[in-house]
């Protein structure tokens, strides 16, 4: 039996329909969102607007949900002295009215509304954006290409736009959950789908996939609201990156960088030096796509896309700037704090991915365990330079620990380069 489906032309009513009773994420509004899945403002002016940062931000938050990149974005680019001008979008009325409260409890004001479409956009005669957050978004649009094709068209040329989909195989399991609840809710008197899929969620045996994969496990006690976003939406599509990268090339755009590029490494997974040559000599496309297989275990992709026009800028070519800044993303200062005690040794690093931890291993040097303890308060290169100046570190040896510490921070996506112009 193949896969019960709403008919497509139903889809965007129905998705609506669903982020109306089910207004997602589910944050309290008096709590503040400092970053998102997509990071931060630094993540995305490193990613995806090559650091090309001016005075003004033109931001499209596309399918905006309840607003925490709003905030975030809003908040973020304000605090770093960069105006943010903002246009928010959404199919759903219950969302926008959370995301507006969200908006002005934290005093961000000048966002433009819009309950509607994307795909509606392109009827609308709007400026250019910088960058735009379509985070959870593609997923559950009727149709992926046009919609990529309508923001690829609303760009600037310096522009990019951060994106979050759903991983294939980290979510093993749950399209087989959702038909079979759509199968049973299909039926006459079938109850509240929600309290169905608790019933169904606490009675599955050992060997479903849900129940083995540690990326689903919260099972029965999942919060109502995930539970309807995991296994209710009425249109829920997952990707492989190299997908993804197909659809981008198809609409003129290419991949840029990931929130954690170390997920995209397949180089720690091979265990020859002949096939680690091999993944060497690969486009960098098809090293993420070996990655993911290798893995198995992305359930969320996190990425940046720019024109494919766009040179590639080596970032590590900001380092030799005095006012470009190294900026902590995505780890606590505890975190930063604690590795640099560990000069020497080998330490693991703990990361957020998507509601979970993944955890690396670093050994630092006694310069970059310092320069580890400068980088929580987001210093300038010189900044760094003239502290380990006044410690006796010259210059090569003070400009080396930051690169040092850059190449393996920045591979965990902890730590991005902010340089303004
Ligand atoms: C999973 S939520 C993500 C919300 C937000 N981007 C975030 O990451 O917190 C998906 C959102 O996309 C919106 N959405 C889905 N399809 C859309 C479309 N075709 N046009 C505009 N918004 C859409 C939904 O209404 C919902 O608010």
């Amino acid at each position: 039996m193949s896969d019960v489906k709403i008919p497509a032309e139903g889809l965007t009513e129905a998705v609506k329909r669903f982020y109306e009773t089910y207004p997602y994420p589910r944050i309290d509004p008096g709590r503040s969102v400092q970053s998102t899945i997509l990071g931060t403002p630094w993540c995305a002016a490193h990613h995806a607007l090559d650091n090309r940062i001016s005075k003004r931000v033109r931001i499209l938050v596309a399918g905006g949900g309840t607003g925490v990149a709003l905030e975030a974005l809003g908040v973020g680019f304000a605090a770093e002295g960069v105006t943010p001008d903002i246009v928010y979008v959404d199919l759903s009325q219950a969302s926008a009215a959370e995301a507006k409260r969200r908006a002005e409890r934290v005093g961000l004001s000048g966002v433009r509304f819009l309950i509607q479409s994307i795909e509606s956009l392109a009827k609308l005669d709007l400026e250019p954006f910088d960058y735009i957050d379509f985070s959870g978004v593609l997923n559950h649009v009727a149709e992926p290409a046009p919609v990529l094709k309508v923001l690829s068209d609303l760009l600037s040329p310096g522009g990019g736009i951060g994106i979050m989909v759903y991983g294939r195989l980290g979510r093993t399991g749950i399209y087989p959950m959702q038909n079979a609840l759509r199968l049973l809710n299909g039926a006459p008197g079938a109850g509240d789908p929600v309290d169905t899929m608790r019933s169904l969620l606490g009675n599955l045996p050992a060997e479903n996939w849900i129940t083995k994969n540690p990326h689903l496990g919260d099972g029965i006690d999942i919060p109502t609201i995930e539970l309807a976003d995991r296994y209710l939406n009425p249109n829920d599509r997952a990707f492989e990156i190299g997908e993804m990268e197909a659809l981008l090339r198809a609409v003129g755009m290419k991949i840029n960088g990931f929130v954690s590029p170390f997920l995209y490494d397949p180089l720690p997974l091979l265990p020859s030096e002949e096939l680690k040559a091999q993944a060497r000599a690969m486009s960098m496309i098809e090293r993420a796509q070996l990655s993911e297989w290798l893995s198995g275990t992305l359930h969320i992709h996190q990425f940046f896309a720019v024109p494919a026009a766009r040179p590639t800028i080596d970032p590590e070519a900001f380092l030799t700037r005095e006012d470009t800044r190294l900026m902590p993303s995505a780890f606590g200062e505890a975190a930063f704090e604690a590795l640099s005690r560990a000069a020497g040794r080998i330490m693991s690093i703990t990361m957020p991915y998507g509601g979970l931890k993944l955890t690396r291993k670093a050994r630092f040097t006694d310069d970059e365990s310092r320069v580890l303890q400068l980088l929580k308060a987001g210093p300038s290169v010189g900044a760094v330079r003239d502290l380990l100046a006044g410690e006796g570190v010259d210059r090569a040896r003070s400009d080396a620990a930051i690169l040092g510490v850059y190449r393996v921070m920045s591979q965990l996506g902890a730590v991005h380069i902010w340089a303004a112009h």
